[in-house]
């Protein structure tokens, strides 16, 4: 598929960028382009291109805006020491956009357009890509359904976007372990239901169970299994691993009602070749209090693109408080490996990593 370009007329001068990245967040500052392909039923995907970054013009019947019919994903870029700008498993990302697509009926973006459009957009913003330690260019793909239609079926007509903005640590500041708030209100996803699905929707069902958090003092929400009896399931944006003393990850199983998170599937991947045990399974907040008290669960973390790897301090289930008592040793050499994997310093033995410009 070729991309139209329409460079942006006043792009941003190398002076402000530079002051765009030395006060680095996460999700405030976009760079100059986005890449923009449209699809119709009939039609199908068409007029791709790279235009500068501005507001949309939408119908306010927009079936988007009514029916959340919107999925997205997460991806980063790195710049390497050659000066090379890498992304991580984009082919994983694109394959999970379109089991996203699937439950949402929306269309099927092919993954070679969309790792093209990663290419088209970095290439062109390259200078946006920041080189601080766990810094990175985040990329979010996106697609949603714009035809203007208030009766409820699967649309017609829909545009995929992608936007990249410059990132630091999602949880502010320097790197610590985050504290959790277990949310007994409110489910984030059942049998049936788009929890492994990237959908806005799950996101916007799980704010409020966030406010709650906050308002605990705790930086993000851990959600339970509606079934079972305090199974774990996930945090409000990112998977959790158990670190057990006999080198052993614990992790919960892929039910359906998860994210399948790309960084998830890769920390497996690094665990095992460590040696360790991988348990993909029910975790039940009991096993996770019991093994924190008796120090054979000494580490927790929350893992996924955005997160990357962070430790979990505390968790907080109602006036019962967890506290791992070990050291992060493992969760952050993992972390360690990972972004050097990513950051090309350490080999890339699983051939994860794809140039992008
Ligand atoms: C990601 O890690 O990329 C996510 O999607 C989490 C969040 C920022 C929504």
């Amino acid at each position: 598929m070729e991309f139209d370009v329409v460079p942006h007329p006043n792009p941003t001068p190398e002076s402000a960028i530079a002051e765009a990245l030395a006060d680095i967040g996460f999700g405030t500052t976009y760079t100059d382009h986005t890449v923009v392909v449209d699809y119709r039923v009939g039609t199908g995907w068409h007029s791709a291109r790279v235009e500068p970054f501005g507001d949309i013009t939408l119908s306010p019947a927009a079936a988007v805006l009514h029916y959340a019919e919107t999925i997205f994903e997460g991806l980063k870029a790195y710049v390497h020491d050659d000066g090379s700008v890498y992304t991580f498993r984009p082919e994983a990302n694109a394959d999970r956009f379109r089991r996203s697509a699937r439950r949402m009926a929306l269309p099927e973006l092919p993954e070679e357009v969309f790792v093209a459009s990663l290419e088209e957009l970095v290439s062109r913003d390259k200078a946006w890509v920041p080189n601080g330690e766990g810094e990175s260019l985040y990329l979010r793909p996106f697609l949603f359904a714009t035809e203007a239609f208030l009766g409820v079926r699967p649309a017609t007509e829909f545009t995929y976007r992608v936007i990249a903005s410059p990132a630091g640590n999602i949880f502010g500041g320097e790197l610590r372990p985050v504290k959790i708030w277990v949310s007994r209100d409110y489910v984030r996803a059942a049998p049936g239901g788009t929890g492994s699905a990237k959908t806005g929707g799950n996101y916007a069902g799980s704010l409020v169970a966030q406010r709650q958090a906050i308002e605990k003092g705790c930086d993000q929400v851990l959600f339970l299994d509606p079934l079972h009896e305090n199974a774990v399931e996930e945090l409000g944006g990112m998977n959790v691993f158990l670190v057990r003393d006999d080198n052993t990850l614990i992790t919960p199983e892929l039910t359906g009602t998860i994210l399948e998170g790309v960084t998830r599937d890769s920390i497996i991947q690094l665990a095992k070749d460590r040696g360790f045990t991988v348990e993909e399974r029910r975790i039940r907040l009991e096993e996770w209090a019991a093994g924190a008290a008796d120090g054979s669960i000494t580490e927790a973390f929350a893992c996924g693109t955005a997160a990357v790897v962070t430790p979990i301090g505390q968790l907080l289930d109602g006036e019962e408080t967890i506290t791992m008592t070990g050291d992060f040793s493992t969760t952050m050499s993992l972390r360690e490996e990972l972004l050097g994997i990513q950051t090309g310093r350490v080999e890339d033995r699983h051939h994860w990593l794809h140039k992008l410009a």
